[in-house]
């Protein structure tokens, strides 16, 4: 088993790839080295409270490490910009969707299981759940700045669009089993 780079130093080689002549290519041969290492490790990368941990936010990425509870469905966004998720245990579900008015419509999910790494362009829009029975862990890395990003989210109802908000985010989250 080889070694994990550290937090610092694997930040300083997403931002290296970003910022170079060809980003996507590059980051995708990052995160899929990544991915391979840390599925033969017995613990996650990181250990934190709470389903998410901000790594970096600048104008040029975004990271963030993210370990879903099971079985709590995260409501409907976008991002305005692509994304790659390198997911490296347990599964995830993404279902996208597409505008319908100031609502959605349900287009497909998309079931990802670790080891493996999810592209999602910059007009995607999608809602993320762990189906599995333990926590995943993924790590997330945004082509710009989310934090400052103008985007938007839907109630899980998919009847209304309003600004990303990340409070609603949290309250509009649903265990599995509640939905109808
Ligand atoms: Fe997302």
């Amino acid at each position: 088993m080889r070694d994990l780079p550290t937090r610092d130093a694997f930040l300083a080689t997403v931002r290296a790839a970003l910022t170079g002549p060809a980003p996507r290519p590059a980051l995708r041969t990052l995160l899929d080295e990544m991915v391979q290492a840390l599925s033969g490790w017995p613990r996650p990368w990181l250990e934190h409270a709470g389903d998410e941990l901000l790594l970096a936010s600048s104008p040029e990425m975004t990271v963030y490490h993210i370990t879903l509870t099971p079985r709590i469905h995260y409501p409907p966004h976008d991002h305005r910009m692509a994304a790659m998720i390198a997911l490296y245990q347990g599964s995830e579900t993404s279902f996208s969707y597409r505008r319908n008015g100031a609502g959605l419509t349900l287009l497909q999910r998309h079931d990802h299981a670790a080891p493996g790494i999810a592209e999602l362009p910059a007009d995607a829009i999608h809602s993320v759940v762990n189906m599995g029975t333990a926590r995943s862990a993924a790590i997330h890395v945004y082509f710009g700045d989310l934090i400052a990003a103008k985007r938007s989210i839907w109630d899980r109802e998919l009847r209304q669009e309003r600004p990303f908000d990340n409070d609603f985010y949290f309250e509009q989250a649903r265990a599995v089993e509640d939905e109808a």
